[in-house]
């Protein structure tokens, strides 16, 4: 076996951590006994190819590596270079640990080899979630990072067994929002390698953009996505599909003709112009199929209006529109995955601004059903633009409805980033939405919508409701819901607090910092789910 050399060694062609820039030098690097030699010298650097595979631990073996099907191919064409080198390198790669190798392949400059756990890990009952695509999401979007830092323009990537799941974590990992920056980040083109699976790839790396289109509207300044900005937007997305979907932008007089006094009341502050965005999709064969209704919480900015919130992280309001965003963008996905169900969005647009317009604590509206709402409280707005869209909705007859909002920041308390809270009237709808986050990742977690916290928005001094629960702060999450639950008659309704999973530090892995997009997936496994259902 060849001796451990940590140094750099040009010569034998291993080289490892971060030395990139050694590769650079002009120089022919032999690969060792069995004679392949190549020149690692005119490989430019906008051109240089990158390789990310992954390794699994072996069962009941500490120590032992498993090679996914790809890294042994590749390991092969180095005559078990590949192993050795990963034995000789370091400990064994655990989950989630990398290492790079430089000059070991004419064709990829750098190979980063990432852990996967181990090869039985499935379906998790206490963390209610698939560990194995988890890990798969977590190994490819660390190792196209890493590549990503040492400015490799184009990375081949392990389908690992799960070729959707390795184009997810590729695709969100390299996400990020540098729009805006005069400095742009090193973007990077991925493609599968060494499998035949390039359906399962391509339907990944589609799930990912969704989710990845949703962090863009989410992260955006206030003052790009407006409401209006935010409609177009999405129209220009759903344009390459305009065969089976119809979009209406409606204005602010379609809006007071609909009598949506409760939207009314969170726009009226603002400069603004509010935006009711009604999408169509029809993908079913059958186009009398009933629709998944899913409707979002389009507030583009909420600075609390009169009930002002206090000024640190007031500008992570900007992403109170999260509802609207993963809601929209699971549309666009449905549309470019070409699922065969019918879907309507609804999404009520608007900023909550304080001005001389704007609604006061005490003031009292009408909702689109008749219902009159006390506005005690000018900062819980989400539920009184949701309200009324989701009283327009049943004019549709969905098979189910399902609203996504950054609701309150009681669930952020309840569940922090772990789980998307859900309110739902249906065991049937639970299922299914349970279903479709085992196997995203993004996950549910199930809430109550008891009679207890209905009396607390029912018992309201003026009006038949109070927009915020009498005792205040106590299951905060809990009292919005009842008070949705005030405006659905339907028997399939689910209501989805996305407040705690809006944003991301580094809980999940394969997601930066920012704005997560959080549940796109969840909605468009959801969706797809019920493709046979009927
Ligand atoms: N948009 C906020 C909720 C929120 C908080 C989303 C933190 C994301 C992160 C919502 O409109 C709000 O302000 N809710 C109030 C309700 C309260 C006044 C009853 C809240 O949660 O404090
Ligand atoms: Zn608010
Ligand atoms: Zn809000």
């Amino acid at each position: 076996m060849r001796p451990l050399n940590l140094c750099i060694n040009i010569f034998s062609g291993f080289i490892y951590e971060h030395q990139i820039t050694m590769l650079l030098l002009r120089r022919t690097v032999q690969a060792g006994k069995h004679g392949r030699s190549f020149s690692a010298s005119q490989t430019l650097l906008s051109e240089r190819k990158g390789l990310v595979l992954g390794v699994f631990e072996k069962e009941g073996e500490e120590g032992g590596l498993h090679l996914t099907e790809a890294a042994a191919g590749f390991d092969q064409t180095l005559s078990g270079k590949l192993s050795e080198l990963l034995k000789i390198s370091g400990p064994t790669l655990k989950q989630g640990k990398s290492r790079i190798f430089y000059g070991i392949h004419k064709d990829f400059p750098c190979v980063a080899v990432v852990g996967l756990g181990k090869t039985t890990a499935g379906v998790c009952g206490s963390e209610n979630w698939d560990t194995s695509k988890e890990n798969v999401r977590q190994a490819m979007s660390a190792g196209c990072r890493l590549l990503q830092d040492l400015e490799v323009k184009h990375v081949e990537v392990d389908g690992c067994g799960d070729a959707q799941s390795a184009a997810e974590g590729a695709g969100l990992g390299l996400f990020q929002y540098d729009q805006l920056k005069s400095k742009k980040n090193n973007k990077v083109t991925t493609q599968l390698h060494g499998s035949a699976d390039s359906a399962g790839w391509q339907k990944g790396v589609t799930y990912a953009e969704g989710q990845n289109l949703a962090r863009m509207l989410m992260e955006a300044p206030a003052n790009h996505i407006t409401p209006t900005a935010f409609a177009n937007t999405i129209e220009e997305k759903l344009a390459p599909h305009a065969e089976r979907v119809t979009i209406h932008k409606r204005s602010q007089a379609w809006i007071e003709q609909q009598q949506m006094g409760a939207f009314l009341s969170v726009s009226r502050g603002s400069e603004e112009p509010p935006v009711f965005l009604e999408l169509h999709y029809n993908g079913s064969p059958d186009s009398k199929q009933a629709p998944l209704l899913l409707v979002g919480k389009g507030i583009t900015f909420d600075s609390g209006g009169i009930s002002l919130k206090p000024s640190p992280s007031m500008d992570a309001m900007r992403a109170d529109m999260g509802g609207a965003a993963t809601v929209c963008a699971s549309i666009v996905t449905a549309a470019a995955l070409k699922l065969p169900v019918n879907i309507i969005g609804l999404a009520p647009l608007c900023e909550n601004m304080p001005s001389g317009k704007a609604t006061k604590p005490g003031d009292v509206v009408v909702a689109k059903n008749g219902k009159t709402i006390q506005v005690d409280n000018t900062d819980a707005e989400g539920r009184m633009v949701l309200a009324d869209a989701l009283c327009y909705g049943h004019s549709f007859n969905p098979r189910a409805i399902v609203n996504v909002a950054t609701l309150t920041g009681a669930i952020d308390v309840a569940l922090g980033s772990a789980a998307t809270g859900v309110f739902t009237n249906s065991d049937w709808l639970w299922e299914q939405l349970q279903k479709a986050s085992v196997v995203t990742g993004d996950r549910v977690w199930r809430m109550p919508l008891f009679q207890h916290y209905t009396r607390q928005v029912t018992d309201c001094q003026l009006a038949d409701l109070n927009n915020v629960g009498k005792y205040s702060r106590s299951g905060g999450a809990c009292t919005a819901a009842a008070f949705l639950r005030e405006f659905v008659t339907a028997p399939h309704w689910a209501h989805l607090d996305i407040a705690g999973v809006m944003s991301n530090k580094d809980e999940v892995p394969y997601l930066r910092k920012g704005m997560s997009g959080r549940p796109t997936r969840t909605l468009v496994e959801f969706a797809a789910g019920l493709v046979h259902k009927g």
